[in-house]
């Protein structure tokens, strides 16, 4: 028997478990010290109220015969899919309600749904990139073909950079084949950066002409305040090329209590074999959903009154963003995002983005997250998430100007 040998490719340690480790041997050497985390996008407010009475009264159910409920349909309680699936329409798209799947959350799916290709495959990841995109399927034994993105292009890369890509990684030998997976991230983890309706359409145009699947991570699409997409399917064509992803992780909260939703229409065909049907068989092997206490409060979300507590959260975080940004703009350093997303990524001071992360870690007790831990593309950036309580992110904001003023001559 020999275990997977994938993993050997892999990094020694996940990127937020290695940031992890370093701030621990940073209090373990500094007890008592205070630090500002705006490292890993965790949620710092407590659930909506609305949702926190449905978790009551689902425990409550749960402790009556009448009420209780054993196993939940794998693929998710009907009545919390169907709320999903008007919330689609809210955004004007019409979706069947078995074309929507509940999870546990959205990293997990990102890993699982490449059970629906098997191994080999070619996927292309926007680098910059959420880490678990590449690491998942690096374990799958997939090649990993990177796009570039940068400054030059808005950190939103175009096909043409696409095929760039797969010409150079083909003349390099890496692979023969390919696109299979596009994966998509917008609002983009870590840069903050949107995809326009035009530049979708243009990768969705490209993914039905090669026969490509897009993995569409829509974990951040309630941050958006602009006219830009929040679902893949708002562009033509996306419902015979794209899975979509999304998670109420950031949107409401759900990072420690866990829920996601998955769609895959059931147009999305590839070599005559249906997708959806697919991984309703996987689903239904492999899960036995998730519990019926977490999808009752998740409906709670869906509710007009859960709508209006979320955003008043949602709000909150953006005013962390502005403070940030703000503290950005006066010391004249250069960032992306913040304002239809939760991140902000900046043009990282000295330029090396782990030395930069030291040098916060160390001076002034902030915790970012180095450009170059979501690839190679983004060493001589950094990414802060609007997550931390306002307090923090105030203090937060007061260290960075007072650390980099001079040096950036204000
Ligand atoms: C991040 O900080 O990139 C995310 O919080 C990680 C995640 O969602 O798993």
């Amino acid at each position: 028997m020999t275990p997977n040998t994938n993993y050997q490719k892999l990094k020694e340690s996940y990127l937020f478990h290695h940031i992890a480790q370093k701030t621990g041997k940073y209090l373990e050497e500094n007890p008592g010290t205070k630090l500002y985390r705006m490292g890993i996008g965790d949620v710092s407010l407590p659930l909506a109220p609305a949702v926190i009475t449905a978790l009551h009264e689902a425990v409550d159910d749960q402790a009556k015969k009448a009420t209780f409920h054993g196993y939940m349909p794998e693929v998710g309680d009907p009545e919390l899919r169907e709320l999903i699936r008007a919330f689609y329409g809210t955004r004007g798209v019409a979706l069947d309600l078995d074309e929507v799947f509940v999870s546990s959350g959205a990293s997990d799916e990102l890993g699982d749904i490449l059970d629906l290709f098997g191994p080999g495959q070619v996927s292309m990841i926007m680098e910059p990139a959420y880490p678990a995109y590449v690491d998942a399927n690096i374990m799958t034994g997939n090649s990993v073909v990177h796009v570039p993105a940068g400054k030059e292009n808005g950190f939103l890369p175009v096909p043409a950079d696409g095929e760039k890509a797969l010409a150079e990684a083909r003349a390099a030998g890496e692979i023969s084949g390919g696109p299979d997976l596009i994966y998509i991230c917008s609002p983009n983890n870590p840069t903050g950066a949107v995809f326009t309706k035009e530049k979708l359409t243009a990768w969705v145009d490209w993914a039905k002409e090669k026969d490509a699947v897009i993995i569409f991570d829509a974990a951040y699409e309630a941050f958006i305040e602009e006219d830009l997409p929040h679902s893949i399917y708002e562009i033509p064509g996306a419902k015979e090329c794209a899975v979509e992803i999304c998670s109420l992780s950031k949107t409401a909260g759900f990072t420690g209590t866990r829920l996601g939703y998955t769609v895959i229409p059931k147009t999305l065909v590839r070599a005559g074999l249906a997708l959806n049907p697919m991984w309703v068989r996987n689903r239904t092997t492999k899960t036995n959903g998730v519990s019926y206490i977490i999808q009752k409060g998740a409906r709670a979300v869906f509710t007009d009154e859960g709508q209006k507590q979320i955003h008043q959260n949602i709000a909150v975080y953006k005013e962390n963003g502005r403070v940030l940004t703000e503290t950005f703009d006066r010391l004249g350093i250069w960032y992306t995002g913040g304002k239809n997303a939760p991140y902000i990524w900046i043009q990282c001071p000295g330029g090396d983005s782990w030395a930069f992360f030291d040098r916060l870690l160390h001076e002034v007790q902030v915790v970012g997250t180095p450009g170059e831990g979501f690839g190679a593309c983004g060493e001589g950036y950094f990414r802060f998430s609007c997550f931390g309580s306002p307090e923090d992110t105030r203090v937060a904001a007061d260290r960075l100007w007072l650390l980099l003023k001079e040096e950036l001559g204000k």
